[in-house]
Parts: structure tokens; sequence; C-alpha cells
């Protein structure tokens, strides 16, 4: 309850603040109600929360959440077939201070067609409500969404109507998912609010400060529901903690960074990310992109200074440059800023684009000042929700585009080609 009252204080705090804020131009639309999505399923084993994950280039992991304990079997096939095969998976619990969770199911599926519709079920019997999913593409030219700080409000209804519009292949997520901050009932509501969406297409997740989730004394091991919750690729990518880990899709090599695990030179993320730079092969995946939560790069005067974004980028930033990572996404700072390319806070041809987009819809509401004047390796920099797609059309060429959640219109807001670094010799490693 004390936990409860502290965060409706901080919010209402914060609402407070975003709202007495004026900024230039844009009439900037203030935070919106948050959203509690109710269990609508007909029995304790009625499947909700249902979510994919892509696991290695053909497989696919499934997790959904039942009230009582249930079967973790799904039934599936290329559509229209539904029960072409089956698998069985595990189920999992935990506990959080008063709070049981249901059981959570995950199921690995595969080997699968890629971009490919399937059917599935879920349970044992199948429960009668089918899902289906699209595998993403085997090569170019694949889409991805790219939304973080989601939370549950109107303003994330409005972010997710448009991302469902997007034709997406894969969802990335740079941290910041629920914003349940300790309410765990509200990790709940958050999984039934993205189902639509997540039980379509390949959600990927990295964690955010939103996700640690960690009372001293009373609660001491972090990332308890996230962890149990978004059990993502991990092992496959030889990392040793959900927290950070890569996979492959479509040419395209994936870099989940943890910006809440230790990230210093000595540490096991540290070691596993020179390792896992070192084994890309840019005729295979002649795409890098890394998403991590603290931005490296911001003009926004929100979050200035932490040392998840000063630290990690101190450790890491060389790993990224060296090895030609061609974009870096962030979250944490609820805006959206894009940045030139740049290394040690210059521009550099042979640097990473960096672009932080947080500004998924929570109910923190928007960081809408700005440290003036504007650096110039910031390029275009705005406080309005929204969400972005990066279209990779081909091994050099592809078009990022932030879409602003303007009074529920998705509008084009700013838009880039970018070329790859494998397909540019004056960078040559
Ligand atoms: C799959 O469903 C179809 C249509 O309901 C049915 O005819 C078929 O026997 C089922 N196959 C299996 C393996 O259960
Ligand atoms: C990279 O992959 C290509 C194509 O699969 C292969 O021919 C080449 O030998 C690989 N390069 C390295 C350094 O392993
Ligand atoms: C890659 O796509 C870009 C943009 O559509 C196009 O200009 C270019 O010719 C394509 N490259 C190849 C090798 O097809
Ligand atoms: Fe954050």
């Amino acid at each position: 309850m004390l936990v409860q009252r502290m965060c409706m204080l901080g919010f209402l705090l914060i609402v407070g603040i975003f709202q007495i804020d004026v900024v230039y131009g844009y009439n900037r639309p203030p935070p919106r109600k948050n959203l509690v999505i109710p269990n609508s399923g007909q029995n304790s084993q009625s499947p909700q929360q249902v979510h994919i994950s892509a696991v290695g280039q053909n497989m696919m992991r499934i997790s959904w959440i039942t009230d009582s304990p249930a079967s973790a079997k799904v039934s599936y096939g290329p559509s229209p077939s539904a029960n072409a095969s089956s698998a069985t998976g595990t189920t999992s619990s935990y506990r959080f201070l008063l709070y049981n969770s249901g059981s959570i199911h995950e199921v690995v599926i595969g080997p699968l067609n890629p971009n490919t519709v399937y059917n599935y079920n879920l349970g044992d019997p199948p429960f009668s409500q089918t899902y289906n999913f699209k595998t993403p593409p085997s090569q170019f030219p694949i889409k991805f969404a790219v939304v973080g700080d989601l939370g549950q409000t109107d303003w994330t209804k409005s972010t997710l109507d448009h991302v469902a519009k997007s034709n997406y292949d894969m969802l990335i997520l740079p941290g910041d998912l629920a914003y349940a901050d300790f309410i765990q009932n509200l990790w709940d509501s958050f999984g039934r609010l993205v189902e639509p969406l997540a039980s379509q297409r390949p959600w990927m997740v990295t964690q955010g400060n939103h996700e640690v989730e960690k009372l001293p004394l009373i609660h001491g091991t972090p990332f308890t529901a996230y962890n149990a919750r978004w059990h993502m690729p991990f092992e496959e990518s030889g990392s040793t903690s959900n927290l950070y880990y890569s996979f492959d899709v479509a040419g395209v090599h994936v870099i989940m960074l943890g910006s809440y695990a230790p990230f210093d030179s000595s540490s096991p993320q540290f070691n596993w990310l020179k390792t896992d730079l070192q084994k890309v092969n840019r005729t295979n995946t002649p795409w890098v992109v890394v998403l991590i939560h603290a931005p490296w790069y911001s003009s926004n005067t929100a979050h200035q200074g932490e040392f998840e974004s000063t630290g990690m980028k101190a450790s890491m930033e060389d790993l990224l440059f060296q090895a030609r990572v061609d974009v870096v996404f962030a979250g944490h700072v609820h805006a959206y800023e894009r940045f030139t390319r740049v290394y040690k806070d210059k521009a550099d041809n042979c640097g990473p684009v960096h672009i932080t987009i947080g500004d998924g819809g929570n109910r923190e509401g928007l960081a809408s000042k700005y440290i003036d004047p504007k650096p110039d390796i910031s390029m275009f920099r705005e406080a309005s929700f929204g969400h972005g797609t990066l279209e990779i059309v081909n091994a050099s060429h592809a078009q990022w585009t932030w879409h602003q959640n303007d009074n529920d219109e998705a509008v084009v807001s700013d838009s880039m080609w970018l070329t790859s670094f494998s397909s540019n010799p004056s960078c040559k490693q």
C-alpha cells in the first residue's frame, strides 16, 4: 500500500511538472490516464498475455499465462491449419511480496518457415481461441517497429494502434515495458494490453530501470517479474543472463544490451559483447543494430549524467565503434532524438547513429526540456509520443522513420536513409 501510495504521489508530481512546462511551437499533448486491462478469459485456465519471441532463425518461443495450472502445450501449423504439429514446454511461477503469479507457460516451436503465417492454439485439450503469427523473413527486406518506454496509458494504446498498422515483421524494445513498479497486477494488465500485437509478431525486448523491481530487505532479487515473463533467447547467443543477448534475423545482427546489468570492462556482459561482436560476419549479417535503455547521447535535460548512461558509454563505446555498429537505439528519456554518426561526443563518419525512442506513451509523460543551444551532433529532437520503423531494404540501405502520435494520427515527423558500414569501404574495420 505504501509503495502504491508513493508511486501515485510520484506520478502526480510528474504529471504536474509536465503540465506546467510551456514549450515552443508544437502544442504538446499531456499525459493520459492509465489503462488497466481486466482478464476477460472464460475460466481460470484461459490463456492470457500471449506473446512470442524469436529463438534462432527458425524457432519461436510462445509464452502465456493462466490463472490456474494448465498444460504448456502449443498446437500449431501453417495457416489455415492449426494442428499440424504440437510441442510441450515448461511452466513456472514467481512470488513477489504477497503476490503469486499465475502459471507462466513457455514453449519453443519449430522449425518454422520464414515469412509464413502460422495458426496456433494453447493448452491441452486446446483452448478454443486460435491465435496466429507471421515469422520474420529470412532475407531483406525486413521491417522493425521500434518503441521504448511503453507503459500502459491511453497514449500507449495510441502508439500500439499505429504500430499495428505499420506492417512490421518484428518489434524491438529498448526497455521499460509495463511500468508496474512493484505492483505485479500491472504486469498482467500490460501482458493483456500488448497481446493483440505481441501474439502476432515476435517482440524482442531488453530491460529498463522499471524492470528492476528490487526492494532492499523485502525483495532483494532484481528482475523477478521481467525474467519470469519475458524470457528472451539469451542461451542461444552464449549469454548467461536474460538481461543481454543477441540474435540474427534476415541479415541483421541485433544486440540487446543490459543497462542495468554490470557493464564494466571486467563484467560478464562486457566479455560477452566483445566475443559476440567478434563473431559477426558482415557477409551473413551486413547490418548490426544495438539496443540499450539509458542513452549514451542525449541533449534532453532529463536523466543527464546517470551512471547507466555515462559509465556504460565509457566502458563500451569503443567496442561498438570498432565493430562498426550501424545504429544504437535507446529509451529512458521520454522523447525522440536522432544524432548524426558519433564517437566520443564528436561527429564521426565511422560511428553509429544514436537514436532515442523513449516516447512509447508511459504515465510519466514527456521529457520536454532540452539543452540549449542544440549540440551540432543532434540532428532532430522533439518531445512527442510515437514510434519508429526501421525498414532494412537491402544489404546497403535502410529507411528510418519516426511517427508521431499527433492527436491520434500517426504523422511522419523524421525520416532518413541509412547506409550500412558493410557497404562503406571508407570505414573498413
Ligand atoms: C486437425 O484439424 C482438422 C480440422 O478440424 C481435422 O480434420 C484433423 O483430423 C486434425 N488433425 C489432427 C492431427 O488432429
Ligand atoms: C563469412 O561468411 C561467408 C558466407 O557464409 C563465408 O564465405 C566467409 O568465409 C565468412 N567469413 C569469415 C571470416 O568467417
Ligand atoms: C538497395 O536499396 C536502395 C534503396 O532502394 C537502392 O537505391 C539500391 O540500388 C539497392 N541496392 C541493391 C544492391 O539492390
Ligand atoms: Fe527508463
